[in-house]
């Protein structure tokens, strides 16, 4: 490994269970030398296995839903305690949408459902930065790091309302990230990641056929979590440190794909 993390802090969001794109990144930030605090909602950490993550890696887990400001506070405050000092990375790698798991077509939306998926899926990570930004928890050069995907640009049909959501996320990224920047130094990105079989992805209707279809449309195949948590590792360096206000995209190459030969194979 390269020690690329050495002395550095941070706060890892959404490590549900070992396939969580967050474990994956927790896992490499721990062999790059980074410290950090592990969180999840109290509902999470019951039902996945945080605390053997956190064992592993030597951290502690504070537990916060991302949409309640004071648990987000109280959060940051630990978090800057347990750590002794500024946080200098944070990966926001959170997402649910109630539609998406009560069935509801995108043209038949329960809109109680809708708000709540764009207050988990996006506005939490506004939450985030507002009180890392407020608390001024935030050390110069640090890096903030949310997860998206390409829906937000594209139409896949079945990825329902988290389209917008990640519209909305990438959005918030990039307006926060220019106060962010201007005020405190600190970068604020989006990569956009291939399909990836974690339990939100699975979640999503015809997950087995969509993650096939990506990886025969990209010339480097499906990017992996642990694909994704390398990135991550670059993105907290001090090698990216003029990078922000990007959404990155991590896929393999799909996103600038017309159609590929295997693809074109099925149809002739
Ligand atoms: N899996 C994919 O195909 C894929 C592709 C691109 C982007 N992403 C994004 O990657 C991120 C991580 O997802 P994943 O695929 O690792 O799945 P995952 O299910 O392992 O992670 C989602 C996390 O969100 C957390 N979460 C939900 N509600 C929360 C709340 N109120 N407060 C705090 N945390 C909450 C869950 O507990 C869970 O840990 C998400 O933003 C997801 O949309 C996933």
């Amino acid at each position: 490994m390269y020690n690329l993390l050495k002395g550095k802090k941070g706060i890892i969001f959404g490590a549900l269970d070992e396939s969580s794109i967050a474990w994956k990144t927790a896992e490499r930030v721990h062999e790059e030398g980074g410290v950090f605090v592990l969180t999840n909602a109290p509902a999470s950490i019951r039902l996945g296995n945080i605390t053997a993550l956190a064992e592993k890696t030597n951290s502690q887990v504070i537990p916060a839903d991302a949409t309640s400001v004071a648990d987000l506070e109280n959060l940051v405050e630990q978090a800057m305690v347990i750590l002794g000092g500024k946080i200098d990375f944070v990966l926001h790698s959170i997402g649910m949408s109630v539609n998406v798991r009560k069935g509801n077509h995108y043209t038949n939306q329960n809109y109680e459902f809708t708000e709540k998926g764009w207050n988990v899926s996006a506005v939490s990570f506004h939450k985030v930065m507002q009180v890392l930004y407020k608390k001024d928890a935030m050390n110069e050069w640090g890096s903030i790091v949310a997860l998206s995907y390409m829906a937000a640009q594209r139409v896949f049909p079945d990825y329902n309302d988290m389209a917008d959501n990640k519209a909305f996320l990438e959005s918030i990224a990039r307006s926060f990230g220019y106060f962010f920047g201007r005020d405190k130094k600190v970068r604020v990105n989006t990569i956009s990641q291939s399909p990836t079989e974690t339990r939100a992805g699975t979640g999503v209707k015809g997950f087995g056929g969509f993650i096939a279809f990506a990886d025969k449309m990209s010339p480097l195949g499906n990017a992996t979590a642990e694909d994704c948590a390398n990135y991550a590792i670059t993105l907290f360096s001090d090698l990216t440190k003029k990078v922000t206000l990007q959404n990155l995209l991590h896929d393999g190459g799909f996103s600038n794909m017309g159609v590929s030969q295997e693809v074109m194979e099925m149809f002739e």
